[in-house]
């Protein structure tokens, strides 16, 4: 495997998020994010671990990007926080903040190394939260666009590729419907957690998150698109969904999950609505769109994120799961790891992270099929590995055989047509895995968190830098 199978253009990256890896949290200006006081709470993170530190990137940006270059990598994707710009989410500018990321994507530029910059990495700024329901208030949409303008302003002229949200999913389902994320709403079927409506709040929150998306690409599109030459769009998740035997019935509870999973963003983002099988389940919780809003919804990607990690066997629901009234999980029914005691694939660290690399394929051609062949990009991609030690931390096999099988899959998904033009692994860096903590490592440069986060690139870093090597 090298990247001369691939086009000349197309680009190799690797993928962070700020609170997980900046640190600074608490430091030169930024004002909370709703991880912040939600990391304080003993119990809701591994080793009760915080993104105060995290890895530094704050101060060490530079020896990142030089690794990045040394590993023959393209670009960067990483995440702006909102907080750090905005203290507030809105009104005065923390020009520390500023300062920041001008520093870095300067000296990714200077590089060689292309920006990625994502708007929204679960970071929502906590005074939103407090002061209307953040994602739950429809105040979000305009505060969110303007949040984003500030930074087409400012770093436009050296950021060309611009993400607007970062899994919507995920911000929906764990942040308001089983409430293990912030800003923890759920309802009373979750045992300690029962502030919230899950029946309808991730509904709400979702639809906001999109029509945020939505008015934020207006501004680039109609202010700065055509000055700046740059390219808007989203990340979404996309574990793939394969039907657990032929029948029929396991088929339809496959392609209910892909609907639920992927079809709540990317559904509204090219068809203008939600998908069929959500609106007949959810009814009337379901939001609509204005006319108004489908116009600004509908086509509002240059270019789609999908992150693609793992699948799971789908089988049909029990009727009772199926027509039970208002909250009963919409999209979590008859979810399986195994067929026949056989597991779908090698299970990686995290419980939930299956190696599964035809599910990288089918998920490529689903978006192909179904979405109109979209320019994708693979926004993240990799496995996690226990907190081992060093030396023994530095010889992932494991990981070098999951990104070459994933990414020939993905070669053979763009052999078969797939509009692919980009792909980033998911980490450069060890770094805070949310609920996890510092438990689970998905970086391919080790991070030595007891002793001055030093960092030592994995044999999967120098896997990539020997596939990345250009020869013409
Ligand atoms: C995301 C992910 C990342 C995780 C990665 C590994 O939302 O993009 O949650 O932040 O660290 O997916 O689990």
């Amino acid at each position: 495997l090298s990247r001369n199978a691939f086009p000349k253009e197309f680009i190799f990256g690797t993928a962070t998020s700020a609170y997980q890896v900046e640190g600074m949290a608490d430091k030169d200006g930024r004002g909370q994010s709703i991880w912040d006081p939600y990391v304080q709470i003993p119990g809701n993170i591994a080793g009760n671990a915080t993104g105060e530190v995290a890895v530094d990137q704050y101060h060490k940006y530079k020896e990142d990007v030089d690794i990045m270059k040394r590993l023959n990598f393209d670009a960067y994707r990483f995440s702006i926080s909102w907080s750090r710009i905005f203290p507030n989410g809105t009104g005065e500018v923390n020009w520390k903040g500023v300062a920041y990321y001008n520093r870095l994507i300067d000296y990714m530029v200077d590089q060689g190394i292309t920006p990625y910059a994502n708007l929204y990495h679960y970071d929502l700024p906590l005074t939103l939260q407090e002061r209307y329901g953040g994602l739950l208030g429809m105040q979000i949409v305009k505060d969110f666009a303007k949040y984003a303008e500030f930074c087409f302003e400012h770093f436009g002229d050296r950021v060309k590729n611009w993400m607007t949200f970062n899994e919507p999913r995920v911000i929906a389902a764990l942040g308001f419907d089983n409430g293990i994320n912030p800003p923890s709403r759920c309802s009373k079927e979750y045992g300690n957690c029962t502030n919230g409506n899950s029946g309808t709040e991730p509904y709400i929150a979702a639809h906001h998150i999109i029509l945020s998306h939505a008015a934020a690409v207006d501004i680039y599109r109609n202010n700065y698109q055509k000055a700046q030459e740059g390219r808007i769009g989203i990340l979404l998740d996309f574990a793939y969904y394969e039907p657990l035997t032929r029948g029929k019935q396991d088929n339809y509870a496959a392609q209910r999950a892909r609907d639920f999973h992927l079809g709540w963003f990317l559904h509204p983002i090219t068809y203008g609505e939600y998908p069929r099988t959500m609106q007949e389940i959810v009814k009337e919780r379901l939001p609509k769109f204005s006319e108004e809003e489908v116009s600004l919804v509908k086509g509002s990607i240059d270019f789609l994120g999908i992150n693609q990690y793992t699948t799971f066997y789908m089988f049909n629901p029990k009727s009772t799961q199926l027509d039970a009234p208002g909250y009963q999980n919409d999209w979590n029914v008859g979810f399986a790891f195994e067929k026949n005691g056989v597991p779908i694939g090698p299970r990686a660290h995290s419980t939930w992270l299956y190696q599964v690399p035809w599910g990288m394929y089918k998920a490529l051609m689903y978006v192909k099929e179904r979405y109109g062949n979209p320019n994708v990009i693979l926004s993240e991609n990799g496995r996690d590995t226990p907190d081992i030690q060093l030396p023994e931390a530095l010889f992932d096999l494991e990981r070098i055989e999951y990104f070459k099988l994933y990414i020939q899959n993905m070669k053979r998904a763009i052999d078969d047509g797939a509009n692919v033009s980009g792909y980033f692994a998911w980490s450069l860096l060890d770094n805070f895995e949310w609920l996890s903590g510092y438990t689970s490592r998905f970086g391919i440069v080790y991070v030595d968190y007891k002793n001055g986060l030093k960092r030592y690139p994995k044999m999967s870093a120098h896997w990539f830098k020997q596939m990345l090597q250009r020869k013409n």
